[in-house]
Formats: structure tokens, C-alpha cells, sequence
């Protein structure tokens, strides 16, 4: 081949993921993987068989209809109702897509044009900035600084511009753990209508709010027209391997993103769509259950890290906390990462990676506490020897 590199410029420097990267170490040094984040217990067990059933009485085992299965798409919008009190018609405000990665894809490909500019809270997760370049679009970024990461909304106003035409928010907020408050969500709401933005919001932790609940930007004045809502089924019913995610949306932009989506997949996980619409149903005793447990090994993991010296930001939602190295006398998250699993047998995620100001994230790591009582006690201790 001539002298023209393979990759596309739009994605030039995106090589490998970080959570490739790490998990591959993990695997190589025998370390603990408080890097990805995946339970390393599966979820409820009349989910997993009802999906085991649908694949054996084939339900669902040929291509499923595009926009997904009616009983999931309205197991989606009674879990909208029942929730958040929103009302979405099964037909034409929702799609079911391969998780929540596809639907952002799909959303931003769909509703951008090269050249618009999309404000979203920096760190990011990672696909945000690949769908972004992908469509040819401009990343804005409003860093979250420590120790509250919480936006400062005034920076917000000073980012739009003529070009901007999409805030991409997500709360709960991976990898800090922020939870956007109603008033937070309420100034968002309004420079997006008296801009006329649109906005996406991955709300893929919504169940995993430890106190004050999840707020929809949704639900707020002015936004039901103009809002893409993205969830899944990965974290809430730790089946992260089954890719069953959703968009809901007024009918105009899910039949924008479904044109983009039909495109990327079609169609996916047609079994799992069966059992992920039981597993909406579930009594609320699953979701508090699920939500005390998390708290619970957040509060092991917190202090753990705060005993072996992190300066540790407690998070408020999600199943992560970043954590500052400064006071191990350590600076480089990235080279503190890469070397953690020799010195102690444990894998964190550097936050840096998430970060277009590298500098802003430098110090700080990422771990997850998705993992056994039993396994995030040895992390703990395995930690106290830095
Ligand atoms: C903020 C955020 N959005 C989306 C996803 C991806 O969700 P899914 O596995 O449903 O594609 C993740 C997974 O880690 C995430 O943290």
C-alpha cells in the first residue's frame, strides 16, 4: 500500500481502548481488574432463563423486527412511566438498538452534520469522541474539575456558539460518579430551548443513584421535542454481554436515529429482547436491592482506597470512583496504571484517557466496585502496599 495511512483521519490516534488495553494486562499479570466495568456476578436468574427459553422455543432466534419486539418496546415505555412518570407511545418513541453504544452512534450520526459542534461534559466515555469524529463533528468539551466535578454552567452558556447544534450529557456520570441535581438539569434544559439544541443524554446508570434519585432532562420543560434519552440493560441488570439498549424520543427523532441504526445492525439479540423485557417488570424490590448492594461496595471500596492513602471522591452515582494519586506522591495516572498490576496485582483505569485536556485528568484513576465483597476486600488490601 502507498504511503496513506490505513486508518481514516476522523480516526487517526484512537488505536486500541484503554479497557482493552488493561483488561489484556490483567489477564497477563493474574491481577484483579478494577479496570472495566463488569459485574462479576450475573443477574437475576429468571432473567437469564427467560432468555434461555426464548432462544429454545424460538422467540426471537430470526431477525427481530427492526425497531425491536413490541413486548420489549412497550416493557421500555411502561419503565419510562412507571420511573419518571414519562409517557411514551411503544410504537414510534422507542427504538431498541445493540446496547447503548449503538444507540449513541446512531443518534450522533443521525443528527449531525460535518462541521456542528457537540458540547459534552469532558472526561468522557470513550465512544463519545469516536461517534463524534466519526460524523464528522466537533467535540466541545466542559471539563469537570475535582473535587465536586460538578459543571459549571456559566462556561456552559460561553461554549455555544451559531455551530453548536448538540449537548451530549450523562448522568449519572462515568467515570466521576456525578449525578447532575434538578437545578443543574433545569439551567441545561433552558439554554437548550433558548439555543434550540438538541440533546442526547446517556442515562445507562440511571438505577444506580445512591441517594436523590435519577432526574431525566426529558422530563423538563421544552426538552420532550428535542431530547434522544439512551438506557440499556447492561448495568441495570448486570448482563453487560447482552447489548440490549433503547432510545426514547419523540417520533421524528427516533425515526432520525432508526434511519442511521437500521444501517449499523439492523437488528440485534433478538432472545435477549425477550428476557430484558421480563427483566423491566421486576418488582422494585430488584432495583433497591441492586442499588443497596452497589452502596454498600462503594462505601468498602471508598474507604479501602482511602486507607491506602488515595484521596478518594466518593461517587454519587454509577459503579465507579475516581480517585487522585497526588497524595501517594505519584502524578501520571497513565504510567501509575500501567505499573499498578506488577507493583500490587490490581488494574485501575487512568482517567486521562477520558480527558482532550490530558492535564485536567492527569492524577486521577478510575476503579470499579462491581465486583464481590471478597474481591474488592483483596483489592483493598493488595492496595495498602503502595
Ligand atoms: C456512560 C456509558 N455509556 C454507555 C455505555 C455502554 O453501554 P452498552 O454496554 O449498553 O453499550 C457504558 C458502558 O460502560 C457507559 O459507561
Amino acid at each position: 500500500m502507498g504511503a496513506r495511512p490505513l486508518l481514516n483521519r476522523r480516526l487517526a490516534g484512537m488505536g486500541t481502548t484503554i479497557f482493552a488495553e488493561m483488561s489484556a494486562l490483567a489477564t497477563a499479570t493474574g491481577s484483579i481488574n478494577l479496570g472495566q466495568g463488569f459485574p462479576d456476578t450475573d443477574g437475576p436468574r429468571e432473567v437469564a432463563e427467560a432468555a434461555a427459553r426464548a432462544v429454545l422455543d424460538g422467540h426471537g432466534n430470526q431477525y427481530p423486527p427492526g425497531p425491536g419486539i413490541p413486548e420489549l418496546r412497550t416493557a421500555i415505555a411502561e419503565h419510562q412511566q412507571r420511573f419518571y412518570g414519562l409517557d411514551h407511545d411503544p410504537d414510534h418513541e422507542v427504538l431498541v438498538t445493540a446496547g447503548a453504544t449503538e444507540a449513541i452512534a446512531a443518534a450522533l450520526l443521525a443528527l449531525l452534520e460535518p462541521g456542528d459542534e457537540v458540547i459534552a461534559f469532558e472526561p468522557f466515555y470513550d465512544s463519545y469522541a469516536a461517534c463524534i469524529a466519526m460524523a464528522g463533528a466537533v467535540r466541545v468539551p466542559l471539563t469537570l474539575r475535582a473535587p465536586s466535578f460538578r459543571p459549571d454552567l456559566e462556561r456552559l452558556r460561553s461554549l455555544i456558539t451559531p455551530r453548536t447544534r448538540l449537548l451530549l450529557i450523562n448522568t449519572p456520570h462515568n467515570p466521576t460518579g456525578l449525578v447532575l441535581t434538578p437545578d443543574e438539569l433545569a439551567v441545561i434544559a433552558e439554554l437548550a430551548v433558548e439555543h434550540d439544541l438538541l440533546v442526547v443524554t446517556d442515562e445507562v446508570y440511571e438505577h444506580l443513584v445512591f441517594s436523590g434519585g435519577h432526574h431525566p432532562i426529558a422530563a423538563l420543560p421544552g426538552m420532550r421535542e428535542r431530547t434522544v434519552s439512551i438506557s440499556s440493560a447492561g448495568k441495570t441488570f448486570s448482563f453487560t454481554g447482552w447489548k440490549v439498549g433503547w432510545v426514547t424520543a419523540a417520533p421524528e427523532l427516533v425515526s432520525a436515529v432508526r434511519t442511521a441504526k437500521q444501517y449499523l445492525t439492523y437488528v440485534s439479540a433478538g432472545p435477549f429482547q425477550y428476557a430484558v423485557a421480563e427483566a423491566l417488570r421486576l418488582p422494585d424490590a430488584y432495583f433497591d436491592t441492586l442499588r443497596a448492594d452497589l452502596a454498600r461496595k462503594r462505601d468498602l471500596l471508598a474507604d479501602g482506597l482511602a486507607e491506602a492513602g488515595f484521596q478518594v471522591f466518593r461517587p454519587e452515582g454509577t459503579y465507579f470512583i475516581t480517585a487522585d494519586i497526588t497524595p501517594l506522591g505519584e502524578k501520571d495516572g497513565p504510567e501509575f496504571c500501567r505499573s499498578l498490576p506488577e507493583r500490587c496485582g490490581v488494574v485501575a483505569i487512568p482517567n486521562a484517557v477520558f480527558y482532550d485536556d490530558a492535564e485536567a485528568g492527569r492524577s486521577l484513576v478510575r476503579f470499579t466496585f462491581c465486583k464481590k465483597d471478597e474481591v474488592l476486600r483483596e483489592a483493598v488490601q493488595r492496595l495498602r502496599r503502595l
